[in-house]
């Protein structure tokens, strides 16, 4: 049997395959990734650490003949789907690259799953979708979006919901991430955005290996601890643990559950970026700014269901994920 993973050259989905990969009865993996925002060095970088290969297929969740095709040369058993664009910004710029991408390849993927009577699911949501809330932020509380990105995750959510509850045959885990930050321990893999890092841990990163000139920190008026605002930091490899428990749980999901992966605690800018001057030794210099449209003052997850559902919590605290993103941006100056 294989697992079939989506965006599995990407920054979280690399780091669920090495996860996945140190199984003992692992199953084989078939990666499909389009490549726009990867690159197949990743897949020699995944290999160098676990020293076992993988199958990767170059395609497009949005092809639908070449999924079908993915299913039938593959006994697919279970798939994890990462694949899908991300950047909020650009997502208000292209709303129908973003809708386009994520949510009609989602349907696709989900018709060649059912096409083919694999009907085991991980998705990738966000905790985009708590909108306004108030954190901490619990599974019960409504939902909504404020871009067209968090819009394609709430969406799909929906689209999940519905199928599950239209068949009883489905398992499905939507997993609602929080802030993934770091990189694996080995340095060999991380995060490696196009362009100008939308985020604060790579915007930091490369600001401390001297690639970019100053952070610009987005307000100091926040009702936190310093001014600045709040977010719930998790390691990626926690996270990609977090899947690995997903999926081995999935037979205790009947239906389709919303999940957030989160630790539960929140860190602010400025204690991000004394933290990471502390760890590099490297100067971090930084100027206040007014804040960005949409931003919240504080967010950090409620993190007990996926603790009671999959046994499931995060172990590697902020010194572990700013030494393990510093290792990684130190050794890989310019990303793959
Ligand atoms: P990433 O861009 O590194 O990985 C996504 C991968 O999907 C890339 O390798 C890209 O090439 C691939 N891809 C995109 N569209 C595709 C398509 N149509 N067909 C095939 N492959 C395609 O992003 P990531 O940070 O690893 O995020 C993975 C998932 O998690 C995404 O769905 C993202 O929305 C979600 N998520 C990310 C964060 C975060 O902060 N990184 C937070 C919450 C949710
Ligand atoms: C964190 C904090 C900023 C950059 C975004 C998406 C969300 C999810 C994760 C996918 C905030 C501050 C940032 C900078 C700064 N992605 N900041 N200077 O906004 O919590 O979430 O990524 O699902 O959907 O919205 O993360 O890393 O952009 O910001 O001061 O250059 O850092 O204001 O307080 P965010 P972030």
């Amino acid at each position: 049997m294989s697992l079939l993973i989506t965006g599995g050259t990407g920054y979280i989905g690399s780091h669920t395959v090495v996860e996945l990969q140190a199984l003992a009865n692992e199953q084989d993996i078939v990666i499909v990734d389009d490549l726009s925002n990867s690159s197949t060095k990743v897949l020699d970088r995944i290999e160098k650490i676990t020293a076992k290969t993988v199958t990767f297929i170059k395609a497009d969740i949005c092809d639908y003949e070449a999924m079908n095709e993915v299913f039938s040369l593959h006994s697919i058993d279970a798939v994890i789907h990462f694949a899908g664009h991300k950047a909020v910004g650009e997502s208000s710029e292209k709303p129908l690259s973003y809708y386009y991408n994520n949510v009609s390849g989602t349907v696709i993927l989900l018709k060649v799953m059912a096409a083919h009577n694999v009907k085991k699911l991980v998705f990738s949501s966000s905790a985009t979708v708590y909108g306004d809330n108030t954190s901490p932020l619990n599974e019960t509380m409504p939902t909504s979006a404020t871009n067209p990105y968090g819009q394609t995750k709430l969406m799909i959510e929906h689209i999940l919901f519905d199928l599950a509850k239209s068949d009883s045959d489905w398992s499905i885990a939507c997993l609602r991430y929080f802030n993934p930050i770091g990189a694996h321990e080995s340095g060999f893999i991380g995060e490696n955005p196009n362009g100008i890092p939308n985020n604060l841990l790579p915007y930091v990163a490369q600001v401390a290996v001297g690639r970019l000139a100053q952070l610009q920190v987005f307000g100091d008026d926040y009702d936190t601890v310093d001014g600045t605002g709040v977010r719930d930091y998790i390691h990626v490899v926690d996270l990609a643990q977090g899947h690995v428990k997903a999926l081995q749980n999935l037979d205790k999901i009947s239906g389709c559950k919303a999940i957030n992966l989160g630790t539960g605690n929140g860190t602010s800018v400025l204690e991000i970026v004394n933290t990471f001057k502390e760890i590099s030794g490297q100067n971090i210099p930084y100027k206040i700014v007014p804040r960005r449209a949409g931003d919240l003052a504080t967010v950090y997850a409620d993190a007990n269901l996926a603790h009671e559902l999959l046994d499931w919590q995060a172990t590697r605290d902020l010194h572990a994920m700013i030494s393990d993103t510093w290792r990684w941006q130190s050794e890989n100056p310019q990303g793959f």
